[in-house]
């Protein structure tokens, strides 16, 4: 028998594998499937940021509508802007109603990036019910003259203080557009994460040419797609007080086992997800026990980290030496 078990934010999951915050995860009908088809957790569509300050303006807006500085306030909001999920009250039904009809570890998403105002939701999502946060900051510096320490410590003074409202525990959903994301990921855990996602899947920028404009687009992603999160995994294993998720290209059951070999102890999916329906978990979940079995494992837990950097004396000589090597091995 093999023990699929892993451990994740203090939750043991049956499995290491979570559905990733997605169109999936936005309806109930939807996290009761992936529950039936043998996920371990879920995380829900985001709450974002610009929902919770949006309501809050138009509230203002309303109680103070002689005041004309509010106007400005509401046109930089695009009035065309639809959310297609839902609005921060009824969020916030949506997670205790989730929590109240499934047995698997609900996990709430806030997506945001500055420090005021919005995270006092975080206590608001844990009083609906959720057993954990997940953060995602997502934000693209547009000017020149902010630096780059500038944009790190935005980040970690958003953890801190969503961190100060809420005792359940915070994974944060990083990206990799830092110098060093390893000493970012340090400091994510060190202002209060819990667990750290390697990485979300970056939005992708576009122009169409025939209407001469920018698009930008929520990509599903393939297998190759997971490269950076492997190495940083690899990198990060047993140096931070968190637990490790990888998210990002993982579509089968050798990804996952990839994935836990480079050090992370659960996988977040949604490209997979939505390409193949929920059933297609089983087949995931058969074909890692299947080459467990062949290979001789009995537990994840055996072979979390066993390709992680941590058994390498000196990690930087053994990346610039696989760097070097790769280029010079390359064939047609
Ligand atoms: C249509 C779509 C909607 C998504 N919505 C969210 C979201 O609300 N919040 C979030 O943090 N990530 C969101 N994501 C990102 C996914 O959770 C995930 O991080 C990303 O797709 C990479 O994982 P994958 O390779 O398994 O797709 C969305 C992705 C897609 C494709």
């Amino acid at each position: 028998m093999i023990d699929l078990t892993t451990k994740y934010l203090g939750f043991t999951l049956k499995n290491p594998i979570i559905a990733s915050a997605s169109p999936i995860t936005n309806s109930l009908d939807g996290v009761k499937r992936l529950e039936d088809n043998g996920i371990a957790a879920v995380v829900l569509h985001s709450l974002f940021e610009e929902q919770i300050n949006h309501e809050q303006r138009m509230l203002n807006h309303f109680l103070y509508k002689e005041n004309d500085s509010y106007a400005e306030a509401l046109e930089y909001f695009p009035s065309d802007m639809q959310f297609d999920n839902l609005d921060s009250e009824h969020y916030l039904e949506f997670v205790s109603t989730v929590k109240k009809s499934v047995n698997i570890p609900v996990i709430a998403s806030l997506n945001g990036v500055s420090d005021i105002g919005w995270a006092k939701y975080g206590l608001k999502l844990q009083e609906a019910g959720a057993d954990a946060l997940e953060l995602n900051i997502t934000y693209i510096p547009t000017s020149i003259d902010m630096r780059g320490d500038e944009v790190e410590n935005m980040y970690i003074n958003t953890v801190r203080n969503l961190k100060q409202h809420i005792s359940i525990p915070l994974n944060v959903k990083m990206n990799s557009y830092f110098s060093n994301p390893a000493n970012m990921a340090k400091r994510l855990v060190d202002a209060g994460a819990n667990g750290l996602t390697l990485f979300d899947n970056p939005i992708s920028v576009d122009i169409d040419l025939e209407t001469l404009t920018s698009i930008q687009k929520a990509n599903l992603t393939i297998s190759k797609d997971k490269s950076e999160s492997l190495r940083w995994c690899a990198i990060l294993f047993n140096k931070l007080e968190a637990d490790l998720c990888i998210n990002t290209g993982i579509k089968t059951g050798e990804d996952i086992l990839k994935a836990m070999m480079s050090g992370a102890s659960s996988v977040a999916l949604a490209s997979v997800l939505l390409e193949k329906g929920e059933k297609y978990l089983g087949t995931i979940l058969f074909d890692m026990e299947k080459w467990m079995v062949e290979h001789e494992y009995e537990s994840i837990k055996q072979m979390i980290g066993s390709i992680s950097l941590h058994h390498t004396d000196n990690p930087s000589a053994y990346e610039r030496n696989s760097y070097i090597k790769a280029l010079h091995n390359f064939k047609i």
